[in-house]
């Protein structure tokens, strides 16, 4: 079983030929209201890939939220521990899409209440795991509680530390793997850059179209991208994400689990839509 603990929005995509200055109106050629939220694009990753999937988040008490949680099920995640908070929004995420590029900002709404006290009153799904995935859009707290639980109980951890905060020394220790992008990985360089303890091997760094680079024993190995024509790279990374943490949960090596989660990422821009692109296991 693989337990995510993390964000569930709902994405409102905008597509612009002109990104529009400050103070400026601009006519854009699309709307969509996609299924989005790195939690949940990881979660919905993982399961279109047949992974057993359960997912620890929040929703708000709105459509949004309702029409998620029935999202989620389709697909076989278990949302049982996906708590409704009366009084609150889901999750959204304004995104502007421009020359395949985006920009993304994201208010939280439930996923604020995603607390200490919540991971701990669902423990147990952490210690009956096999593997945790966090990202970092619920509260950094929250994110430390379930490394700890993870920790004592022998769950491995990985952490796709995005949006990027600074990331403590006492979390890395814990973790099994680190899934930052290119710019990510500089930050986190920079934070530990003299330290002795070996970061290095834990790192998987994700680069777009360029591929992915993974260390083991210190040495570096990379694994080209499949050449696509994208359109979409918005949730490429939580693609990754989940189809890694499918395959090493099916135990293949690494670099095994690098090359399949690289191809779902590249199938995955595809499409329009966090998640539309997401491939199942018999397309990837
Ligand atoms: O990683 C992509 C995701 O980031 C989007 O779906 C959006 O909701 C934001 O969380």
């Amino acid at each position: 079983m693989i337990t995510v603990l993390g964000s569930i929005n709902m994405d409102l995509v905008t597509s612009t030929d002109k990104d529009p200055d400050w103070g400026e109106t601009v006519i854009g050629s699309q709307f969509h209201t996609n299924f989005g939220g790195k939690g949940a694009n990881q979660a919905v990753a993982a399961a279109k890939l047949g992974a057993k999937v359960q997912m620890i988040g929040a929703v708000g008490n709105d459509a949004f939220g309702q029409d998620y949680l029935e999202h989620l099920k389709q697909y076989g995640i278990k949302t049982e521990h996906i708590q409704t908070i009366q009084n609150e929004r889901t999750g959204v995420a304004a995104i502007t899409l421009h020359n395949e590029e985006n920009k993304i900002i994201v208010v939280p709404g439930a996923n604020a209440h995603v607390t200490p006290e919540v991971v701990e009153k669902h423990k147990e799904a952490i210690q009956q795991s096999e593997w945790l995935l966090l990202q970092l859009e619920i509260p950094a707290e929250s994110v430390n509680k379930a490394i700890e639980i993870a920790h004592a109980t022998g769950t491995k951890v990985i952490l796709n530390p995005a949006p990027f905060q600074p990331i403590p020394q006492t979390w890395i220790e814990k973790l099994t793997y680190l899934t930052p992008n290119e710019s990510e990985a500089n930050q986190l360089l920079k934070q530990y850059s003299g330290n002795k303890f070996n970061l290095q091997d834990k790192l998987i760094i994700t680069k777009g179209e360029k591929g992915v680079t993974f260390y083991q024993n210190e040495q570096e190995n990379h694994i080209p991208a499949p050449k696509v024509k994208a359109v979409d790279t918005t949730g490429a990374g939580d693609t990754f994400n989940g189809a890694l943490t499918t395959a090493l949960a099916e135990g293949t090596t690494l670099k095994e689990a690098c090359e399949f989660a690289s191809k779902a990422a590249a199938i995955s821009v595809t499409k329009l839509g966090a998640q539309t692109g997401m491939p199942a296991r018999e397309e990837l």
